[in-house]
C-alpha cells in the first residue's frame, strides 16, 4: 500500500499554499504536478550538462548520454527498444507529425476510423490527412448510457479498405478504457495500421506496446508527473521505411530521423527521472526489488498505484451520486471500476460546470471544466451548448480528506 504522506512530501507544489493555503489538485487530467526529482534533474541538466549534440566536449557528451537516457526510459515504460521512441514537443504535435507521413499511403476511397470519444489530438492531424488525400473517415460512436466505445460499431467500420485506425486507450472527458487489444487485433487483420492515443492512460497503468502490437503509441510526460514532453513509440519497421519530414543533413538512423530540430534536452532529463520515480514505487510499496530491471520495478508499481486510485474512486464515485442532482457521465458501477480511470465528469441541476469550478477554485480546489478538446462527447452527450462537463481528475497523490472537501463543496454548490 502506498504510503501518501510520504509521497506527497515528495512533490514540492503540494507543499505550497495558494492564496494562503494549501491547494487540491484535481487538474490531473490537464496535467499532474511534478516529482521533486523531475526539478532536480532538470536544473540540473541546464547547469551541468547543457549543450548541443554529437561533439567531443564534456557538455556535448553529457547531452548525447541524456539523450539516450530518455528513450531506454521511455521503452521501458512503453515496453519497446529506445530506438522505437521519438521525443516531441507534445502528443498532438507527433501525431500530426507522423500523419504528414502516413498520409502518403492514404489514396481516393481508402478510410481512417475516428471515435466520437477520443480527445481532438487523436482526430483531427487524421482527419486533415484523409481529407488531404481524399480518404473518408468512418465514426465510432458513443453509449450515451455508459460512455464507452459501441464495439459492435467499431468491428463493422474495420473492413479492407481501411488504412488507419486510432483509438485512445482512455477517455480524457469520461475516464472509459477501452479495449484497445482488442481493436488493434481488428486493426492488424484489416491491413490496417493502428494508433493509440494513451496519454490519458499513462499515469493510470502499464503500457506494453509489445503485447498490444500496436503500430504507434503516443503519450506526454507532463501527464505522469514529469514535464512538458511528448513520446511517440513506433514499430522499427514503420519508423525506418516510412518517410520522415526532416532537414538535410538528419540521416536515417532512428529515432534522430524523427526528432526534428534540437530537442528539449532538460526535460528528456526531466521525463528519465519521472520514469525512475514511478520505477521506484515498484520497489518501495511493490513487490520489485533494487535490482531488478526498470521495466519490473514498473510492472510492480502500477498494481499499488491502482489500488489506491481505486480507494480513492470509491470515494469520489460514491459521494457524488450521494449528492442530489449531480449526475457523473460514464461508467459508475463498482464491477466496472477495471474499465476506467478516475477520471470523473459531472454536472448538477441547476449549476453550470463552470460555476462549479469556480465555486472549488475559490476553496482552492483546482478542476477544469469545458469539453477538454474532448469535443465529440461533449456534443455526443448533449452538453456542450450548455458548458460541457466539470471534470474531477484524480492521481495516486490525492487523498479522501481532498475527495471529502470536494464533495462538500459541491454538495454546497
Ligand atoms: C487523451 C488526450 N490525448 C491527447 C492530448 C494532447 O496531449 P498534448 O498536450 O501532449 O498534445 C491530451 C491532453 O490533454 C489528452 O488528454
Amino acid at each position: 500500500m502506498l504510503d501518501i504522506r510520504a509521497i506527497r512530501r515528495q512533490f514540492p507544489a503540494l507543499q505550497e499554499e495558494y492564496n494562503g493555503k494549501p491547494a487540491v489538485f484535481f487538474d490531473n487530467p490537464g496535467g499532474t504536478q511534478v516529482h521533486g526529482n523531475v526539478i532536480r534533474a532538470m536544473v540540473d541538466y541546464l547547469t551541468r550538462r547543457n549543450a548541443n549534440t554529437h561533439s567531443g566536449f564534456e557538455t556535448s557528451l553529457r547531452t548525447d548520454a541524456v539523450i539516450a537516457q530518455a528513450h531506454q526510459a521511455v521503452a521501458d515504460l512503453l515496453g519497446c527498444d529506445a530506438d522505437e521512441v521519438v521525443f516531441g514537443n507534445n502528443m498532438t504535435s507527433l501525431t500530426f507529425h507522423l500523419s504528414r507521413s502516413l498520409a502518403r499511403e492514404f489514396r481516393a476511397g481508402d478510410e481512417i476510423v475516428l471515435t466520437r470519444l477520443d480527445h481532438d489530438a487523436n482526430v483531427m492531424p487524421w482527419a486533415l490527412a484523409a481529407e488531404e488525400r481524399g480518404a473518408t473517415v468512418q465514426w465510432v460512436d458513443i453509449d450515451l448510457e455508459t460512455g464507452t466505445l459501441d464495439m459492435s460499431d467499431f468491428r463493422r467500420k474495420i473492413t479492407s479498405r481501411t488504412k488507419l485506425v486510432a483509438v485512445g486507450y482512455a477517455s480524457n472527458a469520461l475516464g472509459t478504457i477501452n479495449d484497445v487489444a482488442k481493436v488493434v487485433g481488428w486493426a492488424r487483420e484489416a491491413g490496417a495500421y493502428s494508433f493509440i492515443d494513451a496519454v490519458q492512460y499513462a499515469p493510470h497503468g502499464l503500457i506494453d506496446v509489445r503485447a498490444l502490437d500496436c503500430d504507434f503509441l503516443a503519450c506526454s510526460a507532463y501527464k505522469f508527473f514529469g514535464p512538458h514532453a511528448g513520446h511517440l513509440y513506433g514499430k522499427r519497421e514503420h519508423l525506418s521505411r516510412l518517410q520522415a519530414y526532416r532537414v538535410r543533413p538528419a540521416g536515417e538512423e532512428l529515432p534522430g530521423k524523427w526528432e526534428t530540430g534540437t530537442q528539449n534536452h532538460e526535460a528528456m532529463a526531466g521525463v528519465t527521472a519521472a520514469i525512475d520515480y514511478l520505477a521506484g514505487l515498484g520497489v518501495t510499496y511493490g513487490t520489485a526489488h533494487q535490482d531488478n530491471t526498470r521495466r519490473e520495478q514498473l510492472r510492480a508499481a502500477w498494481p499499488v498505484i491502482q489500488e489506491h486510485e481505486e480507494r480513492l474512486m470509491a470515494r469520489l464515485l460514491g459521494g457524488l451520486q450521494a449528492i442530489s442532482g449531480v449526475r457523473v457521465y460514464g461508467l459508475t458501477e463498482r464491477a466496472d471500476w477495471k474499465r476506467r480511470v478516475a477520471t470523473v465528469a459531472v454536472r448538477k441541476t441547476g449549476t453550470t460546470p463552470q460555476q462549479l469550478a469556480m465555486a472549488l477554485a475559490a476553496e482552492n480546489i483546482f478542476a477544469y471544466n469545458g469539453n477538454f478538446y474532448a469535443l465529440s462527447v461533449s456534443e455526443r452527450m448533449g452538453v456542450e451548448q450548455s458548458g460541457g462537463f466539470l471534470r474531477l481528475g484524480l492521481a495516486h497523490y490525492n487523498t479522501e480528506d481532498e475527495i471529502d472537501h470536494c464533495l462538500a463543496v459541491l454538495d454546497r454548490a
